[in-house]
């Protein structure tokens, strides 16, 4: 076989390869495309979501989420490192853009900017989850929480003793 031949066949067999590998192999890995590429979120993009115009939806969507983020923050450290404090901060930056709900994501944006997340500790959060919904109660025209009472309302739910161990799989 002449040199140029060798050199055409091994040309072809490296395009199909690495056709193949485009079309089968990425196709089968999407969960864990970005999983190393944390720094491409931005944390102060755009509402991502849709318009939901669904009030009965709506109002759903919002009493279930809001019963997250007071449970949530009821069940924060007390005492927070560093990069639970980020982690808290950037979960709420990334909500406003992604809540379901895209008119009531960029209302929330706004509240964002003007009240910032605060992640110092557990009592910190959760005063400010309260202080939130109030806004949001403020501009719906619904009544204001009394954010005193917030720790009865949410307790953390959580067995204080020897469960963060028995979480990981
Ligand atoms: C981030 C976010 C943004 C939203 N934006 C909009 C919007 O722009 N437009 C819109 O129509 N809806 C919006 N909603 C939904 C809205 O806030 C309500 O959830 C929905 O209208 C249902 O109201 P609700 O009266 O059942 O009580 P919710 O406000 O859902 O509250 C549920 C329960 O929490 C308790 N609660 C009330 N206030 C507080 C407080 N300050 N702290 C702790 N507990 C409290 C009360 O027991 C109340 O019954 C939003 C929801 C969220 C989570
Ligand atoms: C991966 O995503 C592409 C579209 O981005 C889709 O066509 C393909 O079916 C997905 N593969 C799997 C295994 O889910
Ligand atoms: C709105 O959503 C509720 C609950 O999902 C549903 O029962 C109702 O039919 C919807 N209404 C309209 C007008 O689509």
């Amino acid at each position: 076989m002449r040199p140029s031949i060798v050199v055409s066949i091994l040309s072809c067999l490296c395009l199909i390869l690495t056709s193949a590998y485009f079309i089968f192999y990425q196709s089968d890995n999407n969960i864990s495309q970005f999983s190393e590429k944390p720094d491409l979120i931005n944390y102060d993009g755009e509402v991502i979501s849709a318009k939901m115009g669904n009030a009965t939806q709506k109002a759903e969507l919002g009493r279930s989420t809001w019963k997250l983020l007071h449970t949530m923050a009821a069940q924060y450290p007390e005492k927070p490192s560093s990069e639970e404090r980020k982690a808290l901060y950037q979960f709420f930056k990334l909500l406003s853009r992604l809540y379901p709900c895209g008119e009531c994501a960029a209302h929330f944006q706004l509240l964002l900017k003007q009240y910032p997340p605060q992640t110092s500790s557990r009592v910190a959060a959760s005063q400010w989850a309260c202080a939130i919904h109030n806004k949001v109660n403020e501009r719906l025209g619904k009544e204001i929480f009394d954010c005193s009472n917030i720790e009865e309302k949410y307790n953390c739910g959580c067995d204080e003793e020897g469960e963060k161990e028995s979480l990981s799989l």
